[in-house]
């Protein structure tokens, strides 16, 4: 049965059906979210899914976002009596599956709770009031009765520090909360149409899996040691069963394929759960990502002491966020980096909460002393950050990437045959300057792979590297200006967006604009501009090709040209 229930003209609505014997799925669905944290546009909503195990003992694996408190609470009471749930697994504490423990524990006062040391630590702040708990570790067993072994598998990383998946070996279901998601809300409980989720599924791995492709890694192998599994019951979107070999297999495939091409590591240490340290790694983890650089994420709080040196012994680029000074277990891990650092290594320091400025500066000067490369200043936040400190931090992912990423580029353009370079520079462009705005931020970035693409709708595409700053502007349902340059007059614009900017920094601080109705820079110097909507992206390795319709534009000079780039090869300008 579905409930449907109109909210600030958003639809959530309810689902509860048997997935395998004794097991239901709660499913949230989300139909009308439009962005989850900093990562990503959602085109089709996203559900957040809870499970209950009916065994001699019941457990309920996960709750739901706080947005569904009345229509999860009515559901589970619907359902079950709460007082009759005796165990509530928590696979990590996201509020989008978390969001509402408190409220099942105030309705079962006596469930005991089983999550992760780190997760019960971050629930005990989320419930504010005492309850029965059990620290599980890699290889604990639950036994429901009734033939439900649950097994717990440490996930960490997947996609936070405190994640475990848990087994139920009577069912073969995997219950892995994030892991194996997808943001996509349908009715369908099941994945049975893999050409509607193959996109999702691909956008959720990059956003939130890529950068930990190593704990994917782990991951996988310890889930080939639980023997069969025949359905993942995951924590966003349709529950994995009819193409759950194909979509497990591409996650092995995804996570070994980082390894291979990326030659270098970027170490990642943060301080979980801190200020706003979670979201602020997020938004570098995702600049980094970008650039197809390999990346460990580390939380600072649970970092065994011999993994940290091991981990920055072989890191080309060390990233801390800072924690605060009286956290004497991530101060210490700090030590620890410090003492593996090594020159010829990049850094990068980011603030994640109030911590004393006097800290970062002078691990910034230790870090200096010890003769390693600064990748950017140090990132600080005042007061609670917002679009425009994420983007900060997401371009400064960036630039570590594309640092290290700098030799084996230029070695990868040497390759091409020199025919074949020159060749490629015949093909003929013009020159424009894409301009976007997105709430606070703003990005500009000159641009010549631009064509026309579609008469009904109007339509062109534009080629973006996928490691540009503006990328993040042009998801579907974006928006964004063409600057069309003129012949004779387009060297200054051309200079100033070939420029290489520090991250944050402003690309239009000295340069005439007006602002277009969708909000985006009109550049004035420019010939004509178009104002487009992005559709559809496709990826093409380094690039996205990006297909947007067009919906108003001007001509400022009837009878000037546009300015046509002649290359020498096909490679640079
Ligand atoms: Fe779906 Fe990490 O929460």
């Amino acid at each position: 049965m579905v409930v449907a229930v109109k909210k600030s003209q958003k639809r959530l609505t309810i689902q509860a059906l048997e997935i395998a014997p004794d097991t239901q799925a709660i499913r949230s669905l989300d139909w009308d979210r439009d962005r989850f944290d900093i990562e990503f546009a959602l085109e089709n909503g996203t559900t957040y899914n809870s499970y209950l195990i009916r065994g001699e003992k019941t457990a309920l694996v996960d709750t739901s976002h706080g947005k569904f408190h009345d229509l999860y609470l009515e559901k589970l009471q619907d359902i079950i009596d709460p007082k009759e749930i005796d165990y509530l697994i928590v696979s990590h504490t996201e509020p989008d599956h978390s969001g509402l423990v408190k409220d099942v524990i105030e309705l079962a006062p006596n469930v005991t709770v089983f999550a992760s040391k780190m997760a019960i630590m971050f629930l005990e702040n989320q419930v504010h009031r005492p309850f029965k708990r059990q620290i599980v570790k890699q290889g604990h067993e639950l036994d429901l009765g009734k033939g439900h072994l649950i097994q717990f598998v440490s996930a960490p990383n997947l996609h936070w520090p405190d994640t475990i998946f848990s087994y139920d070996s009577g069912t073969h279901t995997l219950f892995s909360c994030d892991a194996f998601g997808m943001h996509y809300c349908s009715d369908n409980v099941f994945d049975e149409n893999l050409s509607l989720i193959d996109g999702e599924y691909k956008v959720y791995y990059d956003c939130l899996m890529a950068p930990n492709a190593r704990s994917v890694r782990a991951a996988l192998k310890r889930m080939d040691n639980l023997g069969h599994i025949s359905t993942i019951a995951n924590g966003h979107g349709p529950v994995l069963r009819c193409n759950l070999k194909e979509l497990v297999g591409r996650y092995r495939k995804w996570s070994n394929n980082t390894e291979t091409r990326a030659e270098k590591v970027v170490a990642v240490f943060y301080a979980s759960n801190y200020g706003h340290a979670d979201r602020l790694t997020h938004a570098i983890l995702k600049g980094l990502g970008k650039t197809e650089i390999a990346v460990e994420a580390l939380d600072l709080k649970n970092a065994d002491p011999q993994e940290v040196h091991k981990l920055v012994s072989s890191a080309s680029g060390i990233i801390i966020g800072m924690p605060p000074a009286q956290d004497v277990v991530s101060m210490a891990a700090i030590s620890t980096i410090l003492g593996a650092a090594k020159p010829k290594q990049y850094f990068g320091l980011f603030e994640s909460g109030g911590e004393n400025e006097d800290t970062i500066d002078t691990l910034f000067a230790q870090f200096k002393n010890l003769g390693l490369t600064k990748a950017f200043f140090p990132l600080r936040i005042e007061d609670t950050p917002g679009e425009a400190t994420y983007q900060l931090y997401e371009e400064a992912g960036t630039d570590m990437g594309q640092l290290l990423n700098r030799d084996r580029n230029i070695k990868e353009i040497k390759a091409i045959n020199p025919k074949l370079e020159k060749a490629l520079g015949r093909i003929s462009s013009g020159l424009y300057i894409i301009t976007a705005t997105k709430g606070e931020v703003k990005s500009g970035m000159l641009a010549s792979w631009v064509a026309k693409a579609s008469r009904t709708p109007l339509g062109i595409t534009v080629a973006v590297a996928k490691d540009r700053a503006i990328e993040s502007l042009m998801q579907v349902g974006d928006t964004f200006v063409l600057n069309v340059l003129e012949e004779d007059n387009y060297q200054p614009l051309m200079k100033h967006f070939l420029k290489r900017f520090p991250p944050g920094a402003d690309r239009f601080a000295e340069i005439k604009t007006q602002t277009a109705s969708n909000g985006s820079p009109i550049l004035t110097d420019s010939l004509a501009y178009i104002e487009c909507q992005v559709k559809s992206r496709m990826e093409c390795h380094d690039h996205w090709v990006v297909y947007a319709t067009v919906e108003t534009g001007r001509v400022s000079k009837p009878n000037a040209l546009t300015a046509v780039h002649h290359r020498k090869v096909g490679n640079h300008y």
